[in-house]
């Protein structure tokens, strides 16, 4: 990397940090009203899904529904919990992800996970619960026409479900566990189980924000490229960084004997697999002529974060 190149990198890191912690400081404050209250009975689920909602995280999804949302100056009466609404799937599939029957992790967010403190059942229920609870947030959407909000509902779900998606994701992640497949079968697994969440943020926030038809083909193309260089990043993270750096366990991939781009390229490759997917993301959303900066920088951080 020439000199120019490296102080551009620094530059657009040091702004989409700030655009994060914007992004981040909006999506808190809504979340904070469109979750019920810890004090509200049940308080123990109530507790349990906030506990991993308000433990930090790096909010990449609610940033994609934004700043995709802003590119078409969307209302933010609509873009915000719709953001949040995503947060909160995503959150969901993180305590999921983390139960003992799955992945058995405890650590996540810096935190021991959710069922270390709250129990399995509380765990799944709070999982449950979030899941839920963004399906009432998207029914209260306001700022939008009805036809608009069952759009966006409808794409949500079917994310979230089980065709290309992130629960058929998880399926086939943890069905092929100590498995050797083959690549069009890795990249099947990472689109569905993390591409398919990081596609519709994108496409939600399209959507409310009007975007044509090409437009929104030109945008999907940067999000399902965006998305598989983000799984194939986690997987180099798995590999190369410390829990400390992640605020999960680090190496759990390669004890679990996952199918990772780790595991089939090797660092290196997977690196530069990740490199040239976002690349072509950028190429993509400039196709669209309008003010893309906050996305492009999105994707290079996919690529380029260190947790
Ligand atoms: C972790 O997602 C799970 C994957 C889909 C790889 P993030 O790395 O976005 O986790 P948080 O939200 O920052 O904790
Ligand atoms: C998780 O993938 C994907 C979802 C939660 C849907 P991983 O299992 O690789 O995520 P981490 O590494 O535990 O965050
Ligand atoms: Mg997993
Ligand atoms: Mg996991
Ligand atoms: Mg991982």
């Amino acid at each position: 990397m020439d000199k120019n190149s490296a102080t551009k990198t620094q530059a657009s890191s040091v702004a989409i940090t700030d655009y994060f912690k914007q992004q981040s400081a909006r999506v808190e404050q809504w979340l904070e009203r469109l979750l019920p209250a810890s004090n509200k009975a049940p308080v123990t689920i109530h507790e349990a899904m906030r506990y991993s909602i308000f433990a930090g995280g790096k909010r990449l999804r609610p940033a994609l529904v934004i700043a995709t949302g802003e590119v078409f100056d969307a209302d933010e009466q609509a873009l915000l919990p719709t953001a949040c609404a995503l947060e909160m799937i995503h959150t969901y599939s993180l305590i999921h992800d983390d139960l003992p029957a799955m992945d058995n992790d405890d650590l996540r967010r810096g935190r021991p996970t959710n069922h270390k403190v709250y129990g399995e059942a509380m765990a799944i229920l709070a999982g449950d619960a979030l899941l839920t609870q963004a399906f009432i947030t998207l029914a209260n959407l306001e700022g939008v026409s009805a036809e608009t909000k069952v759009r966006v509902s409808a794409e949500v779900a079917q994310a979230a479900g089980t065709v290309n998606a992130l629960i058929g994701g998880q399926v086939l992640d943890i069905q092929n566990e100590g498995r050797p497949v083959t690549a069009e079968e890795l990249d099947a697994i990472h689109r569905a189980k993390t591409g398919a969440l990081i596609r519709c943020c994108v496409r939600v926030g399209a959507m409310i924000g009007g975007a044509s038809e090409s437009e929104l083909q030109l945008l999907t193309e940067y999000a399902e490229k965006s998305g598989l260089a983000f799984q194939i990043a986690d997987d180099v993270l798995d590999a190369t960084a410390t829990s400390e750096e992640l605020g999960k366990t680090a190496g759990k991939d390669e004890a679990s004997q996952k199918a990772t781009y780790v595991a089939l390229y090797g660092i290196e490759s997977a690196r530069q697999r990740a490199e040239q997917l976002c690349q072509e993301a950028i190429e993509a959303v400039q196709k669209i002529g309008r003010e893309t900066a906050q996305l492009e920088a999105i994707a290079r951080f996919i690529v380029e974060r260190k947790h």
